[in-house]
Formats: C-alpha cells, sequence, structure tokens
C-alpha cells in the first residue's frame, strides 16, 4: 500500500494558537485528508515544541513552572484542532519520554560520528534577561531587544554541530531533488544561501536548564532546534516503533511557515545525514497572513482569534477560506470582508445554492427520489472526470487554491447544465426522460463535488451526502467513488436547511471596524502624561460597602492629607490585609460617586487577566512621594 507522512511545525508553548498556526495545521489536514481518499496509509503529525528559555521564562513570569505552563498551552491546540476538524494521526509533545529518548539517541551516533565538538558560544548576553543575542537580534548600540538594558559580550561552552562540512552534500542534494523546497522561489534562496558558505551551529546551552540533557554531560541542555526538528522521526516510531517507522520515514511533506525555512532546508538534512537516516521528500513553506492589512500583533489577533472566526463562519468556512483565498506559498491578507465575501459568493450562492435547488427540484418532480437516467450523460460526466484529473495533479504541488477553483468549474458547470437544460422546462413539456437524466446529472454531480471538497470542508461535504441520501461516510470513501454513476436510482434524498446562510457583510465589516477603532492604541505626549497626578498613598482604613462585592472603601494617608477612595478589588482582597499597605493614588483625578459614596481618585491595579485586578503595592517609599 501506498503511504503519506505529512507534519505541521511544533507549535511553540509560550504563545497561544492563532490564526497562522492554523493556517499550517490547516493545510496539513487537508493534504492528508486528500492522500487518505486517494487510497494511501496516511500518518499526519502535529504537536507541540515545548522546551528552551522562553517558555521556562514565561512560564516563571505566571509563577508556575515550565511543565505546568506547556501543560496548560497543549490543551488549547487540541481544544483548537478539534474545533477546526483536524484528523492527526499522532500529537507530539516534546517533553514526551519517547522524543527525550530519541534525541538523546541521536545527539550520541552523531556525536560518535564526529559531527559535535565542545566548543565556546559567543554571543551578547543580557544578564537580566539571562538571554543571548545575536548581533543582528540586537537593538542599536547593543542594547537587549526585550528589556532594551546594555548587553555584554559573553561567552558559554556549548556543543556545536559541523553543518559546514555538508555544505557541498547539501548542494548536490538540491541539484538531484529540485523539488525538494517548494515554492521554487524558496528552492533558489536556500541554494544562493548554502553557497555562501555555512557556519557551525550551537546546539547546546548551559544558562537554562529547561531542556533535554546532553547525554553525558547534563550541565548542558540541547538547544531547540536540535530537540525540535527530531520530533519529526522520533514521533514516526524512532527507537520506540520499529514498524511504524519502517512504513513512514522518510516524510513526504513538511509544511511549514517560510520564516522556519532554513532550519528544515538547510539544518534538517544535514542532521539526518549525519545520523544515517533518509531525508524528506519535501519541505513546503508557505506565506505570512497579515490581518486587516496589517502585521498579526496582540490586539489585531482578538479579531481573527481562531475560536471567534469558528463561531463567525463555521469550521468549515474557515478552512476554505485559508486555503482558497491565497495561492500556497504566497503571503496573504486576512480580512473579515474577504472572508464574509467567499461564504456569500462561493459557497452560499455557488455551492448551497446548486445543492439546495437540485434538491428542490428532485422533491418537486420525482417525489424526493433519485430518478433513473436515461440518456446522454456525457456533458457533466466529461467535466467530473476532467476535474478529477486536474485535482490531483494540483494536490501534488500543494496548489490548493488552484484546486479549488478547479473544483468550481465542476460547481459552476452543474449551475450553468441546469441553467441551460431548464428542467422546469422539460416538466411543463412533460419530457420526462430527458428530465430524469438531467435531474440525476445534477444529483450525481453534486455527489461528486461533495467527495471532491471533503479534504477542505469534511463537514459540510458529510451533509451534503447525508442530504443526497448517499448514506455513507465521506471521510471513509475512496477517490474511486468520484466515478460517474455511484449515486443509486431510487435513493431518497433528504432536503435540509441551506448549507451555508448568507452573511451580511456589511453588518460584520462595520463590526470589525468598532472593534479595531476601540483597540488603536492613542499615542499621548509627555506633556499629556504628566497632567496625570501620581503620588503614594498609604491605606489607614478599609472596610467593605454594605451590599457590594466588589467596592471596598478606603481611607488614605497622601502625605498631605486624608482622603477617600472607593476600589473595585473586593473580590480579591480581604480590607483586613490592606490596611498599612501603601498604593499609587491617580490624585487629579475628577472626584465621583459609587453606591452613594465619594471617591476622590483612583488606585492602580494590575489586570491581566478578565476581571483580575489586583492593587499595586509600594515599598521603600513614604506616602505622598510623587510619581513621575
Ligand atoms: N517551534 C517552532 C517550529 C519547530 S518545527 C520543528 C516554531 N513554532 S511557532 O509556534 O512559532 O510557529 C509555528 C508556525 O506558525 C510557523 O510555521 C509559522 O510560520 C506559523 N506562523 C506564525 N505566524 C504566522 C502568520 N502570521 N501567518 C502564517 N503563518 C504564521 O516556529
Amino acid at each position: 500500500m501506498k503511504k503519506f507522512y505529512v507534519t505541521t511545525p511544533i507549535y511553540y508553548v509560550n504563545d497561544v494558537p492563532h490564526i497562522g498556526h492554523a493556517y499550517t495545521t490547516v493545510a496539513a489536514d487537508v493534504m492528508a485528508r486528500y492522500k487518505r481518499l486517494c487510497g494511501f496509509r496516511t500518518f499526519f503529525l502535529t504537536g507541540t515544541d515545548e522546551h528552551g528559555q522562553k517558555v521556562e521564562k514565561a512560564a516563571r513570569s505566571q509563577g508556575m513552572g515550565p511543565g505546568e505552563l506547556a501543560d496548560r498551552v497543549v490543551v488549547r491546540f487540541q481544544g483548537l484542532w478539534k474545533s477546526l476538524n483536524i484528523s492527526n494521526d499522532h500529537f507530539v509533545r516534546t517533553t514526551d519520554v519517547y522524543h527525550q529518548k530519541a534525541v538523546q539517541e541521536l545527539f550520541k551516533i552523531i556525536k560518535e560520528k564526529g559531527d559535535i565538538y565542545l566548543g565556546e558560544y559567543e554571543g551578547w548576553y543580557c544578564t537580566p534577561c539571562e538571554t543571548f543575542w545575536s548581533e543582528g537580534q540586537q537593538l542599536e548600540g547593543n542594547l537587549c531587544p526585550d528589556c532594551g538594558r546594555p548587553t555584554e559580550r559573553l561567552k558559554e561552552p556549548s556543543y556545536f554541530f559541523r553543518l559546514s562540512k555538508y555544505q557541498d552534500a547539501l548542494l548536490r542534494f538540491y541539484e538531484e531533488h529540485p523539488h525538494f523546497v517548494m515554492p521554487e522561489v524558496r528552492m533558489n534562496e536556500i541554494v544562493s544561501f548554502v553557497k555562501m558558505g555555512l557556519k557551525d551551529i550551537s546546539i547546546s546551552r548551559t544558562t537554562f536548564k529547561w531542556g533535554i540533557p546532553v547525554p553525558e554531560d547534563p550541565e548542558h541542555v540541547i538547544y531547540v532546534w536540535f530537540d525540535a526538528l527530531f520530533n519529526y522521526v522520533s514521533a514516526a516510531g524512532y527507537g520506540w516503533d520499529r514498524d511504524r517507522f519502517g512504513t513512514f520515514w522518510p516524510a513526504d511533506l513538511h509544511i511549514i511557515g517560510k520564516d522556519i525555512l532554513r532550519f528544515h532546508a538547510i539544518y534538517w538534512p544535514a542532521f539526518l545525514m549525519s545520523a544515517g537516516l533518509p531525508l524528506p521528500k519535501r519541505v513546503f513553506a508557505h506565506g505570512w497572513w497579515t490581518i486587516e492589512g496589517q502585521k498579526m500583533s496582540k490586539s489585531l489577533r482578538n479579531v481573527v482569534d481562531p475560536h471567534r472566526l469558528i463561531e463567525e463562519y463555521g469550521a468549515d468556512a474557515l478552512r476554505y477560506f485559508l486555503m482558497r483565498e491565497v495561492p500556497f506559498g504566497q503571503d496573504g491578507d486576512f480580512s473579515h470582508k474577504a472572508m464574509a465575501h467567499r461564504v456569500n459568493s462561493d459557497l452560499a450562492n455557488d455551492l448551497g445554492n446548486l445543492l439546495y435547488r437540485s434538491l428542490t427540484m428532485t422533491l418537486k418532480y420525482f417525489k424526493g427520489e433519485v430518478p433513473s437516467p436515461g440518456g446522454d450523460m456525457r456533458e457533466l460526466q466529461g467535466l467530473a472526470s476532467s476535474v478529477v484529473r486536474d485535482m490531483e495533479a494540483l494536490m501534488d504541488q500543494q496548489a490548493f487554491s488552484r484546486a479549488l477553483e478547479r473544483l468550481w468549474d465542476l460547481v459552476k458547470g452543474v449551475n450553468r447544465y441546469i441553467d441551460t437544460k431548464a428542467p422546469w422546462a422539460l416538466a411543463k413539456e412533460k419530457r420526462h426522460e430527458e428530465l430524469a437524466t438531467v435531474i440525476y446529472s445534477i444529483l450525481e454531480g453534486c455527489r461528486i463535488i461533495a467527495l471532491l471538497v471533503s479534504p477542505f470542508m469534511p463537514s459540510k461535504a458529510q451533509e451534503m451526502w447525508d442530504q443526497l441520501g448517499v448514506g455513507k461516510d465521506v471521510a471513509m470513501a475512496s477517490i474511486n467513488d468520484a466515478t460517474w454513476g455511484g449515486l443509486k436510482p431510487g435513493t431518497k434524498v433528504r432536503k435540509g436547511r441551506p448549507l451555508f446562510p448568507r452573511l451580511d457583510e456589511k453588518a460584520i465589516v462595520a463590526k470589525i471596524q468598532r472593534e479595531l477603532s476601540e483597540q488603536v492604541e492613542e499615542e499621548i505626549t509627555l506633556q499629556e502624561f504628566s497632567k496625570v497626578r501620581l503620588v503614594v498613598a498609604q491605606i489607614l482604613h478599609a472596610e467593605r460597602v454594605p451590599g457590594s462585592k466588589r467596592l471596598v472603601r478606603l481611607m488614605l494617608d497622601t502625605g498631605e492629607e486624608k482622603r477617600q477612595v472607593v476600589a473595585g478589588i473586593g473580590e480579591h482582597y480581604d480590607p483586613d490585609v490592606l490596611i498599612g499597605k501603601k498604593v499609587l493614588l491617580v490624585a487629579n483625578l475628577k472626584p465621583a460617586r459609587l453606591m452613594g459614596m465619594e471617591s476622590k481618585g483612583m488606585i492602580l491595579a494590575a489586570v491581566w487577566e478578565k476581571g483580575m485586578a489586583l492593587p499595586l503595592f509600594v515599598e521603600d517609599v513614604p506616602p505622598g512621594a510623587v510619581v513621575k
């Protein structure tokens, strides 16, 4: 049996899943589903990249261990994949024991081969952040890009991989496998880069602990990419499932974003050559999404949070949009306008309406039973079979949007066929035999369309088959089912609700615009900021406001006077523990009345989760000190 092994990158757990992650994963899922349809024994892998300093630091700042943070974020990825109907066969975590063992084993093999040596890593080190930065990563003047403080030139012992040794072997490999990297422009970039010369790369660190220990030298942990890339072999069974590994390795397709191409197209094959393992067949680097014309930022992410998009448009429509809107390999822009437009034109008008009108006519002219065709069906039959063929070639090049475009030739073709054959006129003229042939052809066209669209929109494809009365699971179907004539005459159709209700494009765009304008961070001048008078104040007295869970009445000493402030911190603080503490007060805020009580000013609190407002306490400074 033919096999197909497809992967996504493994995602870092210091961030929560966003549309960029969803994009890569949906593409891999579409590929996996398509290959299953074509009868391949398929292994589809995704997972999480959990080690490294960033995760260690992110966890510390949230007051937990790195393992705990990883556990929390992993379920967010897994949850999203479920909502997006992702059919991965395995989920790898780099903290899984089998993975750690495999990485250590491979480290040993590569070291014994003479390709790993102990040297010194030299870089710019930020002591407060405990991070090394390269020349390029730093801010001008040797400043840390994270905290802005000066860095210093430091050395640490580190294991290196002899990447330089593989320069010629890599160039030879690219020449023999010109489609190893796709799209072609990216292959050219890689070849030029390697031709410029390769330096050995540092693959261990001693400045943090959260990683896989180097065998026999546990002062070092294995640096992220050596650890991460080997997930593709460890999860395929390397060292623990000989059968699976034998069946599936080498991978047929690594789908990644263009930002991580060098790791996959240069380091990865070199590691494998050194380890004596076969090389993957293809690395496809897709482009990046901007959001409503802008680079993705934390605030913009709200409007394209994958969960929210699923709620607004449905998982299948989102999957369709991502695959259809932008040629795979190019950059694209996500906008709600474009999304709503695609749903309305391609999905509601072309596809949904096709099924709806086909079933309506079947009910009207044949009491809801698929008629038996008697005449010539070559027109649609010919179109369908050429679409099946063309799609196969396009899918094999990961040309997802062109594959869908070609499929829509069939969708539009069947719609046009209805218009030109005008079944209503045939019915009127009582040309029953012709009518039966026309309706059969239309329904059969719909059945084949559903099959071909199933890798992209698995749920809607199933709904289509259910409404057509096919009575089979489309996920278990084979591409051979795309052969004309599969729909049995006499089958009862079951017309349901429209597949894709039309969206109010204008209302959606207006809603998003409103949200975006609320999110724009306005810049202020120093002069404007200096209007705010911030002072340190000590809490002399605190008590709950009767009848409120949230409000606490505070009596503050501002150094100059005593004044009353009502603060919404009662949910998290017992008033008694507040007494004696020093807080930051906005002293010149207009007084307000809260539950009948006057509040003169506002105390500052930190908010990092909805509803969690914790006051900022100050030490070592007397009341009345001014904060600037
Ligand atoms: N952990 C590494 C990968 C190791 S693979 C052995 C990593 N993780 S990541 O979480 O930062 O990124 C994963 C993927 O998300 C990358 O393929 C990246 O290109 C993709 N995207 C992140 N933001 C994106 C967009 N704005 N648009 C499209 N894809 C983007 O890198």
